[in-house]
């Protein structure tokens, strides 16, 4: 059976810089504050009218395409990973379709959230692995300052997250003991609403402690979304910061224990960890914990933020950009986000 290699990669992340001081003209926050306890010094947005999420992707999959020798007419699939998509629907895979006018291929898109990366992934190697596509392009780009409460209600989320995407080509080899060893999925719904953006949505309070809306009285036609659950901030997400991080402290460790466990390797196997980007405070506690060396670790939040889905794939892309990556070493890719779902990748480079 072949193995999967990331044969391209390339990511694109917008000019714009936003600084955590520019985020004090819009709520009551400080530098100092998000520096301490995300690691975060700046982000970049998109341009407001001139770039959307399927756009980046766009520009992270052309360098891709070109870093792997092959052209867009080559791929035969598209998977894109997002969540904050132009369209509530279609997704993001047809747009990027049509605008990198492609085969009439697949295009499929994930809604993992920050695990995006890493399901992705894992769907992509699964279809390389039975020899089903030979070039599958896969992409991740978010469009988080679209979608950010940035009043001081919303600060403990607004200040996290960032704009940008990256793209990898996934081929088959039969190399020995290269590409993806092994990818290990999970999720726990139960904790679903800590993290989340309810509306728009078909909920109807269904699962919830505390209404968020009048449903009941709410005219036909305005459940989905309302002026009523505008007013009220409903249309952005919702997240219960501590809560999140005491579990992904947890979670990331075993998950990337699971992972080299499953394939006989210790942490000391590792050349590079590339954690998804959810705060360098977790990064940090998951290093320690794992007793890895800060060369065996690669973070950039510092300079984007929280990129979600395209987190990974931009620290993977700026890590092999800046020569932290040969052919042979052993990578270990680790997420954890809404949902709660959380998951990792071992892969031989
Ligand atoms: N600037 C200034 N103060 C802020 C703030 C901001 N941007 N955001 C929240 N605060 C305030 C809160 O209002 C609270 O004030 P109070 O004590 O007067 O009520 C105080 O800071 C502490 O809030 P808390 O939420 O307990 O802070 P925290 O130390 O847990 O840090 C996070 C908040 C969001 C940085 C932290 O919980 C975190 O990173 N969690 C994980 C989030 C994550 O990774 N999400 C993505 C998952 S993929």
């Amino acid at each position: 059976m072949p193995q999967t290699i990331i044969a391209g990669i390339g990511h694109y992340v917008p000019d714009h810089v936003v600084t955590n001081n520019d985020l004090v003209k819009y709520m009551d926050t400080s530098d100092e504050w998000i520096q301490e306890r995300t690691g975060i010094k700046e982000r970049r947005y998109a341009g407001r009218t001139t770039e959307t999420t399927s756009t980046m992707g766009v520009q992270a999959a052309t360098i891709a395409l070109e870093n792997a020798g092959i052209t867009k007419d080559d791929v035969d699939f598209i998977i894109f990973a997002t969540l904050s998509p132009d369209y509530y629907f279609p997704g993001c895979g047809v747009l990027l379709q049509r605008a990198m006018k492609m085969n009439e291929i697949g295009a499929l898109d994930i809604r993992n959230q920050c695990s995006g990366f890493v399901y992705a992934l894992s769907v992509a190697d699964q279809f390389i692995k039975t020899g089903m596509y030979k070039n599958i392009l896969l992409v991740c780009s978010e469009k988080h300052s679209f979608g950010l409460d940035f009043s001081t209600r919303g600060r403990n989320i607004s200040v996290i997250f960032g704009d940008g995407a990256a793209a990898v080509v996934l081929q088959p080899t039969t190399e020995n003991n290269r590409g993806i060893l092994s990818t290990h999925l999970h999720s726990d719904g139960s904790s679903a609403e800590l993290l989340a953006m309810f509306n728009p949505g078909t909920h109807a309070n269904h699962w919830l402690n505390e209404p968020l809306a009048d449903f009941d009285e709410a005219p036909m036609g305005q459940m989905f979304m309302s002026h009523q659950m505008i007013d009220k901030a409903q249309n952005f997400p919702n997240m219960d910061g501590p809560a999140v991080f005491k579990k992904a402290i947890v979670k990331f460790p075993e998950v990337i224990e699971e992972a080299l466990q499953k394939n006989n390797l210790t942490t000391a196997d590792l050349q590079l960890l590339i954690p998804h980007q959810a705060n360098l405070r977790i990064a940090q506690y998951v290093q320690q914990k794992l007793k890895l060396r800060d060369d065996q670790v690669f973070n950039n939040i510092e300079k984007y933020g929280n990129t979600t889905a395209a987190s990974i794939p931009i620290a993977l892309s700026e890590a092999w950009q800046l020569g932290k990556i040969k052919k042979g070493d052993l990578i270990c890719m680790a997420a954890f986000g809404s949902g709660f779902t959380w998951g990792s990748a071992l892969m031989r480079w």
